[in-house]
């Protein structure tokens, strides 16, 4: 595989490749090498059109050489609030359809926050304890909105916070609304990891292919840690790789 640049800096490993397929790839690889070498892992897993392609590689490799998945444990790392249960639009769904039926993730081992349990915060506090009985998280993968948010983690979150009810920005809704088929508004709140739960993942990864990425990468990279870029908390983070492509690291100097 071609990196275009390995580069090490005081905060985090950046990965640069040539094209979005080869960025997939390359997360892709470090999955399925995490199962392989730990078939019981712990996962925290995203959604979102960047992840479309790494689920599609996984998969391609999981047909040439199957794994075992069903130990695994995957928690998501979000959900709206407001889609009728299995909604074609929710990232339950997603998930299902992307990699857990794929890869044969036994559905009692999958966990989405229970955005169907009115009480909000006890969902939220059950979700944290699924994470903390299962032993905490391995490996957690990550894409980034376009203001810097991880999971639902929007500007002005806090970096000791834990899975929670958050408000979506109006960036966020206009951004993801083209992944809404069908009529309905997409769902303005949702429940989400914290960056607590987050930064406590043994293993970080995210990747943010696509010009409409390097402005809030070049940030990211550039910039120190801050609130108002969520994602930024992650060079705290002891073990975090960025994995990026041409056209998403090319404002960085
Ligand atoms: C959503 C998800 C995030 C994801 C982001 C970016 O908001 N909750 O986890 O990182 O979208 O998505 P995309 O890859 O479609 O740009």
């Amino acid at each position: 595989m071609e990196y275009l640049h390995v580069c090490y800096t005081d905060f985090m490993k950046i990965l640069k490749f040539d094209t979005a397929e080869l960025a997939s790839k390359c997360l892709a690889k470090e999955i399925y090498q995490a199962i392989r070498e730990n078939p019981s892992l712990n996962i925290g897993v995203a959604t979102g059109r960047t992840m479309d392609s790494v689920y599609h590689n996984l998969h391609l490799l999981h047909q040439k050489e199957r794994l075992d998945c069903s130990k695994v444990k995957a928690f998501a790392l979000d959900e709206y609030i407001g889609l009728k249960k299995g909604h074609e639009n929710s990232y339950g769904h997603y998930l299902n359809f992307h990699l857990f039926e794929p890869m044969g993730f036994s559905p009692s081992n999958t966990f989405v926050p229970d955005v169907h349990n009115s009480n909000f915060e006890e969902a939220s506090s059950l979700y944290e304890e699924q994470i903390q009985k299962a032993g905490g998280l391995d490996f957690l993968i990550m894409g980034i909105g376009i203001n810097g948010h991880i999971a639902l983690n929007e500007p002005g979150s806090a970096s000791d916070s834990r899975t929670r009810i958050v408000a979506l920005s109006s960036k966020t809704i206009e951004s993801n609304k083209t992944l809404f088929t069908g009529e309905e508004e997409i769902p303005n709140t949702a429940l989400t990891m914290g960056i607590g739960t987050m930064m406590d993942a043994q293993k970080t990864y995210l990747i943010a292919t696509g010009v409409t990425k390097s402005e809030i990468i070049r940030d990211l990279v550039e910039g120190d840690i801050r609130s108002s870029l969520p994602a930024s908390y992650l060079k705290d983070h002891p073990n975090f790789t960025l994995i990026l492509d041409h056209d998403s690291s090319k404002k960085i100097k």
